[in-house]
């Protein structure tokens, strides 16, 4: 895979002495010696689905309780519209969708994008979906519409976007094109990427749709987006810099990050330094460290 602007550095190899096993809230831990600098640290199977780089698709759900959102409209700068004030989106989501959308209207001078859609219950994707098959087809419904507990909405770190006429009183639906290409072009600086590509359907199960973005933050949206990668594969792209290999190293805007990827079982992180870890929903952990 062709690594673009990523520098790749070799980091870290050591043998693992592994002496003893413990369980933890049902993840088992590893005791095992580390070098100076890192220690293990206890994970619990739900934290698993916390972060933003979870991956809900048809393989794998997200169970819609799980995320603490915040209101839209209780939060939004003066830049866009919502739909509907009791539309909420997770709270890391919102401060990255007040700056994305703030930047656009500077740059374009359009204040009407308008979100239309956020975090999901359960019974509200049932309605989505088995409206979209009465009205449009199984078919059809299966290409655009995620099957209830399998939608990325209920993660909160999807929105749709949506353009809105006051004259007319109607949406006119975000191509993402004219003025509104800046918006897809310019997304991942803000840590949003289009997660569903008209090129990568094969792979993320769903059809084109250029209004839906999701959350995953920085440097993760630049990398896919640097590297081409929908999220199953740059999920399936971590798994290859394990915390006792190689590690990846990245530079976007100004700073410089080191991410790793850990089962879930021998989650490591460093003692000190600003890092964050997410749940890939899946099998394991992203450490994701912020370099002074
Ligand atoms: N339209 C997206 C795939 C969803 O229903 O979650
Ligand atoms: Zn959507």
């Amino acid at each position: 895979m062709a690594l673009g602007g990523i520098a790749l550095c070799f980091v870290l190899l050591f043998t693992l002495t592994i002496s003893q096993c413990r369980k933890s809230d049902g993840i088992e831990q590893k005791d095992s010696s580390l070098p100076e600098g890192w220690e293990w640290k206890k994970a619990k199977a739900e934290d698993l689905t916390q972060g933003s780089l979870v991956l809900v698709n048809r393989d794998y759900g997200y169970d819609p309780n799980l995320p603490q959102t915040v209101s839209v409209y209780d939060y939004k700068s003066g830049s866009y519209l919502v739909k509907d004030v009791a539309l909420s989106v997770r709270e890391d989501t919102m401060k990255a969708l007040n700056s994305w959308l703030d930047a656009f209207a500077a740059e374009s001078g359009k204040t009407d994008v308008i979100i239309v859609a956020g975090w999901r219950s359960y019974d509200y994707q049932v309605q989505l979906y088995q409206n979209a098959v009465n009205t449009q087809g199984q078919a059809h419904a299966d290409a655009y519409l995620a099957l209830p507990g399998h939608s990325e909405h209920h993660t909160g770190l999807a929105v749709d976007l949506d353009t809105y006429d006051p004259e007319s009183d109607t949406c006119g639906g975000f191509a993402g094109d004219g003025d509104y290409s800046w918006a897809i072009e310019h997304a991942w600086e803000y840590g949003f990427i289009q997660r569903y590509p008209p090129q990568k359907s094969a792979i993320t199960g769903i059809n084109y749709e250029s209004w839906h973005f999701r959350y995953v933050g920085l440097p993760h949206a630049y990398v896919m987006k640097t590297e081409n990668l929908c999220l199953e594969e740059y999920i399936e792209y971590l798994r290859s810099f394990p915390f006792s290999s190689e590690h990846l190293h990245v530079c976007c805007l100004g700073k410089s990050y080191e991410l790793y990827f850990c089962p879930k079982d021998h989650l490591v992180v460093p003692t000190f330094g600003n890092y964050t870890i997410s749940g890939n929903n899946v099998d394991g952990f992203i450490v994701t460290i912020e370099q002074p």
